[in-house]
């Protein structure tokens, strides 16, 4: 939009806007959860069918039993239910009863589940048993859950251990969207199931055992003129919910309620994924325990020398450089987004632990920058070792944040110094990475294999972090869009990346999209980001199994790690917090949204858009539409207590100032 002249107006409450389009909209009916926590499958795929099997519809409509039957040998009956969309939970079968077959033992029953039907096999694509350790290995299933079907009518409910000793095992948990029950037994299950027999089920069920998100649960929500985007919002809210209420594997964080990565795998609370699933889970439901929970225990298992695990996993001990200093980011926006001040005073010391001890160790003193420690992967195990951009440019973030917690404590010397270190490495970042030929950063300053690399996380990061000027952050983002654009989202390296490990310059990461998609809205880019937006979750909404956010994304579209890869990790729910903090433009100044500021960005091709943020002081109500010249009419309905401003830079319009408890419409002429 070209400029104009700047000026704003101020209107009381009752100016009445024309707001046609608004009427056709209703959030509530993109809400993804299922309605109660007993679901039921919603389809049969009749292609998937063989073998001796009567009624099978019956485990959809529930108007006839199903009725599996095999004789010694013959086709295994076989049939595959549908639940419509990824779901979490414990499997439920109701046995109406069974008939003994010719070998010893119950009628054997396998269940193999699969996110996508492409990774639906006579095995599921994930099971614990996959990643067993110990000798014997402690996980004992192989691939498949398995059920001696009794002679009398019972319900069966899938958890986690064997029947008999060691035999008939099951995994429990599961993370799905599709099961294929079959009549069949393991060899080894012997002599307790049998390959055949006859067994009627007559239901297929699921007790979700994530945190339910209908409705009623949502204190935050948002809605544009693009239903498309939309519901991306609702898709991400509904994929980082799904991990909410599950326990952990770490003594500490027994019964607690935490953010797991991912549901079907893992299912640990990592730090770096929380730099956007709590993000998710603030903007749409107002709770922050689970983050506070997983922030506290992984400060609690700080090392001597300042560094945080990642995450529980291997009893806290898998070395990863960056996660740290998402610790940092994470609790700035804990405090920003709850306003829980005394957080500050209760981990100060973890931070300057931290940022002190921990990274000053490991930097180069000539280039400034952090050099990652022998031995340690990062967000991707990338093969990178040395003073990749990514890390440092995630430290200037992460100090100045720091910087921000340590003034709100008056920490002033603490805030000072991260700030001038903060400058010093922004400096040494540009003049040792910045490839001027390409006009963006280099992925690290070497020489040899990889060393001609442009990733997508040092250079958004970069521009996020407000490394180099205006110019470089539009010839990064630039670079980027020339060079790692793909139909399903942006590569996380060009073609350079090859050097460095198969298939770089084809993977898509969501989580490191979020920020890109960040790093182009707070450079006015609000074409780059949509388009990213709507390539990257548009891609994974037009796929198998629906819905739900991947972990990465592959050449060509695919499933970056095919069966073992994640379908819904809240890590890539970037989409939601993009949306509300830049297309609706709403951001906490101060803690808790004592101060904020909304400043909408958007496509000329979105009309309008409306939302609510939940903030301590309750709902932040935003709304806005353009008017027929293009300008921005922004209605404000902010909490009592609060105050803020519309406009600004980030638009390039003039600011407002706004006091809460009073409706006001401001028009945003003039934007960039
Ligand atoms: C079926 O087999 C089981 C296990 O061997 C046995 O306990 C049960 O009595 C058998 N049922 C009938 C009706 O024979
Ligand atoms: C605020 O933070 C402190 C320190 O981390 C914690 O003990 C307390 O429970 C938090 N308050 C709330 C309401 O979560
Ligand atoms: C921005 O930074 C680049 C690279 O350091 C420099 O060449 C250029 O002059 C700077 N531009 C402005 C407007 O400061
Ligand atoms: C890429 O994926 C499309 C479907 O999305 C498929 O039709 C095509 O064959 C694939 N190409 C390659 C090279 O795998
Ligand atoms: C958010 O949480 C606070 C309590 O922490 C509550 O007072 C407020 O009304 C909540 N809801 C919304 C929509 O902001
Ligand atoms: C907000 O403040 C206004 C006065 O500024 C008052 O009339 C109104 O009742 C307050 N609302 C709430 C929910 O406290």
């Amino acid at each position: 939009m070209h400029a104009r002249s700047l000026a704003s107006v101020l209107w009381p409450v009752t100016f009445v806007l024309h707001f046609p389009t608004l009427a056709h909209g209703s959030w509530q009916q993109y809400v993804r959860a299922p309605a109660s926590t007993l679901v039921h499958p919603v389809a049969i795929l009749p292609s998937y069918t063989q073998g001796d099997i009567k009624n099978a519809d019956g485990l959809v409509t529930g108007a006839a039993t199903t009725e599996l039957t095999r004789a010694t040998s013959g086709e295994i009956p076989t049939l595959v239910v549908d639940f419509g969309q990824n779901v979490v939970g414990q499997l439920q079968l109701e046995f109406a009863g069974s008939a003994n077959g010719s070998s010893q033992g119950f009628p054997g029953i396998r269940l193999a589940f699969s996110e996508a039907l492409e990774y639906l096999t006579d095995r599921s694509d994930y099971t614990r048993s996959d990643r067993a350790q110990g000798d014997p290995p402690q996980l004992v299933t192989t691939g498949t859950d398995q059920i001696a079907a009794k002679n009398g009518p019972y319900t069966w409910e899938d958890q986690w251990g064997c029947e008999y000793d060691r035999k008939v095992c099951s995994d429990g948990l599961h993370a799905f969207r599709y099961v294929r029950i079959s009549l069949d037994a393991l060899t080894t299950d012997s002599p307790y199931t049998s390959p055949d027999g006859r067994v009627d089920i007559s239901s297929v069920s699921l007790r979700w055992s994530g945190y339910l998100g209908t409705e009623a649960t949502f204190t935050g929500w948002f809605e544009c003129s693009d239903t498309e985007l939309t519901q991306f919002w609702f898709d991400g809210v509904y994929t980082s919910e799904r991990h909410r209420a599950a326990r952990a594997t770490s003594a500490s964080l027994l019964n607690k309620l935490i953010l797991h990565d991912g549901a079907k795998r893992d299912r640990d609370p990592y730090m770096g994924d929380l730099a956007v699933a709590s993000l998710t889970s603030y903007l749409s439901h107002n709770t922050s325990e689970a983050t506070l929970n997983v922030l506290e225990d992984l400060a609690a298992h700080q090392r001597a020398d300042g560094w945080i695990p990642p995450a529980s996993i291997n009893q806290y001990t898998l070395q990863l450089f960056d996660y740290p200093l998402y610790w940092v980011t994470c609790s700035w926006d804990y405090v920003f987004y709850t306003g829980n001040t005394s957080y500050i005073d209760a981990h100060y010391a973890v931070m300057v632990k931290i940022l002190d001890t921990y990274y000053p160790a490991h930097t180069d003193s000539a280039t400034k920058l952090l050099v990652r420690q022998n031995g340690y992967g990062d967000f991707a195990f990338l093969p990178r070792p040395g003073s990749a951009a990514y890390y440092s440019a995630l430290y200037v973030l992460a100090l100045n944040k720091a910087a921000e917690l340590a003034e709100l404590s008056a920490k002033t010397d603490d805030a000072a110094r991260w700030r001038e270190r903060a400058a010093a490495v922004s400096e040494g970042f540009q003049n040792t990475l910045w490839d001027s030929s390409a006009s963006a950063y280099f992925d690290r300053k070497c020489s040899g294999a990889g060393c001609a690399a442009h990733a997508q996380d040092g250079n958004s990061l970069a521009v996020l972090a407000g490394i180099g000027n205006a110019t470089t952050a539009s010839a990064a983002l630039r670079y980027l869009t020339e060079n790692n654009a793909r139909f399903y989202g942006n590569a996380f390296y060009d073609v350079g990346g090859e050097g460095l490990g198969t298939g770089f310059s084809e993977r898509v990461y969501a989580f490191i999209s979020y920020f890109e998609g960040a790093a182009r809205f707070e450079s006015a880019d609000a074409a780059g980001a949509v388009d990213l937006i709507r390539r990257t979750w548009g891609w994974m909404a037009s796929q198998d199994p629906g819905i739900t956010h991947w972990e990465g994304i592959g050449s060509n579209g695919s499933k970056y790690e095919a069966a073992d890869t994640s379908l819904a990790h809240g890590w890539s729910t970037g989409v939601t917090p993009l949306l509300s903090s830049y297309l609706l433009g709403v951001k906490p100044t101060k803690p808790g949204f004592l101060e904020w500021s909304v400043n909408p960005i958007a496509t000329d091709d979105i009309s309008w858009a409306r939302g609510v943020v939940p903030t301590p002081y309750g709902p932040l109500d935003v709304s806005w539409q353009r008017n027929s010249e293009g300008d921005f009419l922004v209605t404000v309905n902010p909490p009592n207590g609060t105050t803020g401003t519309v406009g600004g830079s980030a638009s390039g319009t003039k600011e407002v100032r706004v006091e809460g408890g009073q409706k006001r419409v401001v028009a945003l002429t003039g934007m960039r």
